[in-house]
């Protein structure tokens, strides 16, 4: 058992949460199957990450622990004497009275899907709000979800969980708001929700998503066109994203010491030492775990990721399971179907070098230096390391760009226009009748530019008289 005192973070009164002086105090709880086969983590640190997930919501932990349980009960998951034992924690059990006694532990995290009666009766014994994971972590996106969709998604997924057992109103999803719905006295905010309105609140939302998705598909379609490389970064909540995007771009994003700071994606465009111009884009962060009613809504804010020439894995090099949250953010990259770019457009980017041991450092190092520009290691904190990986980034899509070069005649305005928009000139020569250009593009706009001018890809014949100056090398 770990009694835990955390720093305090501020936040800001508008919200409507509770504040510095006025925080939920909470216990996490995490179960532990003594069965349990195929997760890497330790119980304590599946623990420790709930914590650090309950910190994202404002709360204060002041008490979490490990449970071990042989056989999950239906009624309450846990058996009747861990029942008791938490509740003796929790402190404020008076059965006769059923009274809330301010101060006291208000809200229960349990780290484990429980079924609505499983949560009731654990109310009622624990006389204190009950959340499960997937209550956690919709919280939580709830509260951090930026653009439309994300907060359509957070909210569609909030709703059908919440239909399944209709026990709470999940007030913060009302979107122009913001807060915590279950923080309160018990009943308190128990405002029964009739299945109807949430139906057809559901049917309105999937609309309102339809539309939603429409805009942003001919967003992504313009970006598309653009000349710019896309470099997404990706990897486990709270390795240091948004950091990192901060350093890389100069720019203010929402970074804390929390969890899933980033809901939905930010793209800037920075301009590389090479000159090269280039759109970073800060996503979601990962997490184990992820109950499946939020799948959907955690993919809709990874769409950059199919877009990327580059992907850099930012991994807190620092963390005791460092290894085991690489193994997820590659599972969940690769449920993604973006398999095929792990070969050839991923950079692993080892991050807080600056906690590092000089061991750790030497071997990563190494590491680096035989990856070919594959591995990093920086600091986001310092920037140490960060004018070395955007070279590595420069030398990838060097790499991964075809370049051609093109004899245009003078009368092709069209063409030449749609090359300058859709590639990077490199060279450009006005000589009589034609200009030769040596172009690079990126693999979708070399295929587009070989279906719309397939004769530039056809083998110039053996002839003495050549007509027009048309001609293909990639470089
Ligand atoms: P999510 O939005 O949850 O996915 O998090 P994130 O990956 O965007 O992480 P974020 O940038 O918010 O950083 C998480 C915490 O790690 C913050 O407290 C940062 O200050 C800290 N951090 C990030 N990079 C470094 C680093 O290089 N060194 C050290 N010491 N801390 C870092």
């Amino acid at each position: 058992m770990t009694d835990s005192t955390f720093p305090s973070k501020s936040v800001s009164s508008d919200k409507g949460w509770s504040n510095d002086n006025d925080r939920t105090a909470c216990l996490v709880v995490h179960p532990h199957l003594k069965n349990e086969r195929g997760n890497l983590r330790s119980p304590q640190a599946r623990l420790d990450e709930c914590v650090g997930l309950a910190l994202a919501i404002h709360v204060d932990v002041v008490h979490s622990e490990v449970v071990n349980i042989a056989r999950p009960k239906p009624a309450t998951l846990f058996g009747q004497g861990v029942v008791e034992a938490l509740a003796t924690t929790i402190g404020r059990v008076d059965k006769s009275k059923n009274e809330w006694d301010e101060g006291d532990i208000g809200l229960a995290i349990v780290d484990a899907s429980l079924t609505p009666i499983q949560q009731r009766n654990l109310e009622k014994a624990w006389n204190c709000k009950v959340i499960d994971r997937t209550g956690l972590i919709l919280e939580i996106f709830g509260e951090r979800a930026r653009t439309s969709e994300g907060s359509l998604q957070v909210e569609l997924a909030a709703l059908t969980y919440q239909r399944s057992r209709l026990v709470r109103s999940w007030t913060h999803l009302e979107r122009q708001r913001g807060g915590l719905g279950f923080i309160g006295g018990p009943g308190e905010s128990q405002i029964e929700i009739d299945r109807r309105l949430i139906d057809e609140r559901i049917v309105r939302l999937k609309k309102d998503l339809t539309d939603v998705k429409r805009t942003r598909e001919l967003h992504r379609k313009s970006r598309r066109n653009t000349p710019y490389p896309i470099v997404a970064l990706v990897g486990y909540t709270n390795a240091g994203k948004s950091t990192l995007f901060n350093r890389l771009t100069n720019a203010k994003v929402f970074a804390e010491d929390l969890l899933f700071a980033t809901l939905d994606p930010t793209m800037r465009s920075i301009t590389l030492p090479s000159g090269r111009d280039v759109i970073l884009s800060d996503t979601v962060g990962f997490i184990s775990e992820l109950p499946h009613e939020l799948v959907a809504a955690f993919h809709a804010t990874l769409e950059e990721v199919h877009e990327a020439d580059v992907i850099l894995h930012v991994r807190d090099a620092s963390h005791p399971d460092t290894e085991a949250q690489r193994a997820d953010v590659l599972d969940v990259l690769k449920t993604l179907g973006v398999e095929d770019k792990l070969e050839d457009c991923l950079i692993e980017v080892y991050n807080k070098s600056d906690l590092l041991g000089d061991e750790e450092i030497e071997t990563i190092s190494t590491r680096a230096d035989r990856s070919e520009g594959r591995i990093a290691m920086v600091s986001a904190i310092t920037g140490q390391g960060c004018e070395q990986l955007l070279n590595d980034v420069n030398e990838l899509l060097s790499a991964r760009f075809a370049s051609f070069e093109l004899d245009i005649p003078y009368s092709d305005g069209q063409l030449l226009s749609w090359l300058y928009s859709h590639g990077e000139v490199i060279s450009r020569q006005d000589l009589e009748g034609h200009i030769a250009l040596t172009v690079r593009m990126n693999d979708a706009n070399t295929s587009r530019f070989k279906q719309k001018h397939p004769e530039f890809f056809e083998p110039v014949a053996p002839s003495t008289e050549e007509t027009e100056p048309k001609k293909w090398s990639p470089t």
